[in-house]
């Protein structure tokens, strides 16, 4: 794991494999030309690799095809469901949204949502994610000014926000989207500690992605990845409350994901 300046990396150890994402992300963009595959589950991923090193074109572009309609299914239903929160609304318009695990979805959604008057923050700590994600936002400029990208580990987001002027309790609206459920146990912690300081009085926090208690016992648990129970996630973050929880509604690649929002 690389050193980055200014980050308290001797303080609290970067738990994150980021060099691993950067590596498999660059693979994708560079290798199969499909940076949306980046977010396959670890079967599909191996599969894709496994055509890709046996020149196996067919299988190749067959798997990332039938990816490239279930991500945006997925896409589509969280979108739908986000929108149909006017709580979650209320604080991804015009406020200050940090993104946790940003990758390379629902980034420019999220800046559309926050508008010219919102800032946004997009998290991550995968050098060649950010690297796309800084030349992504360069694109739009114009439309969205106020949205930024953050090289950090997210148990340390809390300083680097400092650094652009956003200090504890100034945040409306934090978003993990198949992201927290990557992030190691003990740096989940911290990083829920985190937000829970960030966050404004009636600051929101919305995490979609697969719960242990909606896994399926025959669904083995993806390399680099630990499930939490909705109500880990409740414990960790009192005395924020529950206000939201959609169900296991939302279809990511045959997982049943939930929209749980906290306030
Ligand atoms: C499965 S991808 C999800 C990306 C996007 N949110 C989506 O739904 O398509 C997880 C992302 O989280 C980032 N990530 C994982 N652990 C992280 C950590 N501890 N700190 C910051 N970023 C992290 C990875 O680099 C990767 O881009």
């Amino acid at each position: 794991m690389k050193d980055h300046p200014g980050l308290s990396l001797q303080q609290v150890p970067v738990l994150t494999d980021a060099d691993a994402w950067s590596q498999w992300y660059a693979f994708c963009r560079d290798a199969l030309h499909c940076p949306d595959f980046f977010v396959a589950r670890a079967p599909k991923r191996e599969a894709i690799m496994q055509a890709y090193y046996m020149g196996d074109t067919g299988s190749q572009r067959e798997l990332i095809a039938e990816h490239l309609v279930a991500n945006q299914k997925f896409h589509d239903q969280l979108t739908a469901s986000l929108a149909r929160s006017e709580l979650v609304m209320s604080k991804l318009d015009a406020g200050v949204v940090v993104y946790l695990c940003a990758g390379m979805d629902f980034g420019l959604e999220l800046a559309t949502m926050a508008g010219l008057n919102g800032t946004l923050f997009l998290v991550d700590y995968a050098e060649s994610v950010v690297a796309d994600l800084k030349r992504e936002l360069a694109k739009h400029r114009d439309s969205f000014p106020n949205a930024q990208v953050l090289h950090t580990p997210v148990h340390l987001v809390a300083d680097e926000l400092a650094r652009h002027g956003v200090l504890l309790g100034m945040v409306d609206a934090v978003v993990a989207i198949r992201g927290l459920h990557r992030v190691p146990n003990e740096e989940r912690v911290l990083t829920l500690a985190s937000v829970k300081s960030l966050l404004k009085p009636e600051g929101i926090l919305a995490i979609t992605e697969l719960f242990e208690n909606d896994r399926p016992q025959d669904r083995p648990a993806s390399p680099g990845a630990w499930h939490w129970h909705t109500l880990s996630y409740q414990t960790h973050l009192q005395p924020m409350r529950l206000v939201h929880d959609s169900g296991p509604v939302l279809e990511n690649q045959d997982d049943k994901c939930r929209l749980l929002v906290f306030q």
